[in-house]
């Protein structure tokens, strides 16, 4: 490859920060990121995965911050940006990954259920995009990612809760790029389809949170049949997706939800 081609996929100098960097999708994403040169602030409500998730950043000869965050709470995300800023005057990336699934059906829902949903999967991407917003505006410019979901799509039975979040970042990320354009500042979403992580396993576990190896290998063959390539992803192949809308590569898109789905979902 020629290094001029290299150079606009590389992130060298950039801060980075990354909610639900805990585990699954957003450590993912931290570790492409800082491969890619980016320095990773590292926000979650797991601090042992943050650490764990840190290691594993220093392994592969890079650094990054540890930044214990509830993003549901708009204080801790303004801090995290803050504390994200006082690393070199900026900060050029934020991806909002953190989020929560909640299996239950519109008639069983209980209040705290919705209100949990809306604080973690919606209000927490929200006070990202508003943090991330001022702190790119003050400084020239860039790129923020929201996680979003085939479940924004495609109704699912018993979902109705994480979808109609899902699909509220969608309309959220469209309107920061409206917004922010002016600034500098680009705005998408990343939809991946299912990927083997923690939250992807949730139905596959049984009440001790083992999982059930029967279920798992009915599920993988499912999910590859679904799919017209007959695979699944993995957490990479959604990382870097991220790292393609972080990248000077994506100068020119914004406003776009980008779908690493192996194609079970072309709406
Ligand atoms: N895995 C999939 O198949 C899949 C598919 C589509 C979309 N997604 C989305 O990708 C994102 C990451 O999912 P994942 O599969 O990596 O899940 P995961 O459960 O492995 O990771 C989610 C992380 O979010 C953190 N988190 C939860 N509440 C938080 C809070 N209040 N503040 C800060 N952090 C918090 C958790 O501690 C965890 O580390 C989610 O937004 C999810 O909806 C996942």
């Amino acid at each position: 490859m020629q290094d001029s081609l290299a150079r606009t996929f590389a992130l060298d100098g950039r801060v980075a920060v990354v909610t639900g960097a805990a585990s699954g999708l957003g450590r993912e994403t931290a570790l492409v990121l800082s491969e890619a040169g980016a320095t990773p602030v590292l926000c979650d409500v797991n601090t042992a995965g943050l650490e764990e998730t840190a290691e594993l950043v220093a392994s592969a000869g890079a650094q990054a911050i540890v930044c214990p965050t509830d993003v549901s709470q708009r204080a801790q995300v303004e801090a995290a940006g803050e504390r994200a800023a006082a690393i070199n005057g900026k900060v050029d990336i934020w991806v909002n990954v953190a989020g929560i699934i909640v299996n239950r059906s519109v008639i069983d829902a209980q209040e705290d259920e919705v209100e949990r949903m809306l604080s973690i999967n919606l209000k927490g991407v929200y006070w990202g995009c508003s943090a991330a917003g001022r702190l790119m505006r003050a400084g020239g410019g860039g790129s923020i990612i929201n996680f979003s979901s085939s479940g924004a799509d495609n109704p699912v039975p018993d979902l109705s809760l994480y979808s109609m979040t899902k699909a509220s970042v969608n309309m959220l990320t469209r309107t920061v790029a409206k917004e922010m354009g002016p600034y500098g500042i680009r705005a998408n979403a990343v939809a991946p389809g299912w990927v083997e992580t923690p939250m992807g396993t949730h139905r596959w576990r049984n009440e001790s949170g083992a999982i059930d190896p029967a279920l798992r290998e009915e599920g993988l063959r499912q999910r590859e049949s679904a799919s017209p390539l007959g695979i699944v992803g993995t957490p990479r192949d959604i990382a870097l997706a991220v790292l393609y809308l972080a990248s000077d590569a994506s100068r020119f898109v914004t406003g776009q939800v980008l779908r690493p789905n192996g194609g079970v979902s072309m709406p």
